[in-house]
């Protein structure tokens, strides 16, 4: 081939990979306003639920909300809700931060309950620690440090929460936030064969991003294993999977 043909077939590539990326620009734009005003509508769902938790809660004097590492404020608005209305006297929830506080303050509003947070990172559980003594939650709260360690579980080796400290008690509500996603395969899996003989009959699991491939895995895996629980999937944000303990289901079965 010459040189002037090389130089031809480059150029009609260049045109058709232009030709391309326009095509593929037209398209965006033909499509992103539907795209913003979902996000926008998303987004203000998410900020009247912070507000509307904040007022409900009385915490004025300021949230410890991250986006990164917080969970949405429509899944706190569910835990919340089951909070204030099922009344439990033990909670228990793997990773602290925002949850903490808000559990602990419906534990005060109700009059009774309390919650104990399992935190790996000793940052974190200072950092909740101190939100909790800024609204005077400590005797309603208790932050445990519990660095993850190896389990086997099932002949697999998973890091979790070192359950030590844990005070062995019924548990009413589980609310499971962590391990994070980042540091193995379904992270979040452990909670309930370590945790399940625990739960009080009648007790409710609340995973936080259950929309996850992950998530949704090991949540097949729960169900497998523990027959007794019912489960219920919402569309928030992120996914929350909701999943009630009815010991008699099984026994009747
Ligand atoms: C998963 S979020 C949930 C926090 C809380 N449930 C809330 O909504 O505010 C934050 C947690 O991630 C964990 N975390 C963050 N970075 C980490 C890291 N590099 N290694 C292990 N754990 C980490 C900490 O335990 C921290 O409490």
């Amino acid at each position: 081939m010459t040189f002037q043909a090389v130089l031809i077939v480059l150029l009609l590539l260049i045109v058709v990979l232009l030709v391309a990326l326009l095509r593929q620009g037209w398209q965006r734009d033909a499509e992103s306003p539907a795209r913003d005003e979902a996000g926008t509508r998303r987004l203000f769902g998410q900020i009247e639920a912070y507000l509307s938790l904040r007022d409900r809660l009385g915490l004025r004097q300021g949230m410890p909300y991250s986006h990164n590492w917080s969970a949405a404020p429509d899944f706190l608005k569910l835990i919340v809700e089951h909070a204030l209305a099922a009344k439990p006297a033990t909670i228990v929830e793997c990773s602290s931060g925002l949850t903490t506080l808000m559990l602990a303050r419906c534990c005060e509003m109700n009059g009774r309950g309390e919650v104990f947070s399992l935190e790996n990172g000793p940052e974190y559980a200072a950092a909740t620690r101190a939100e909790v003594a800024r609204y005077g939650l400590e005797g309603r709260t208790a932050v445990i440090d519990a660095p993850l360690t190896e389990r086997t579980i099932a002949g697999r080796e998973y890091r979790w929460y070192a359950l030590d400290d844990l005070p062995d008690r019924s548990i009413d509500m589980l609310v499971i936030d962590g391990p994070p996603g980042f540091i193995q395969r379904h992270s979040r899996y452990p909670a309930l064969p370590l945790l399940f003989d625990r739960l009080a009959d009648g007790g409710v699991v609340y995973l936080d991003d259950a929309a996850r491939p992950d998530e949704r895995a090991l949540v097949e895996m729960w169900q497998a294993q523990f027959p007794a629980l019912e489960h219920e999937y919402l569309n928030t944000e992120r996914g929350c999977s909701i999943l009630r303990v009815r010991r008699n289901r099984t026994q009747a079965a």
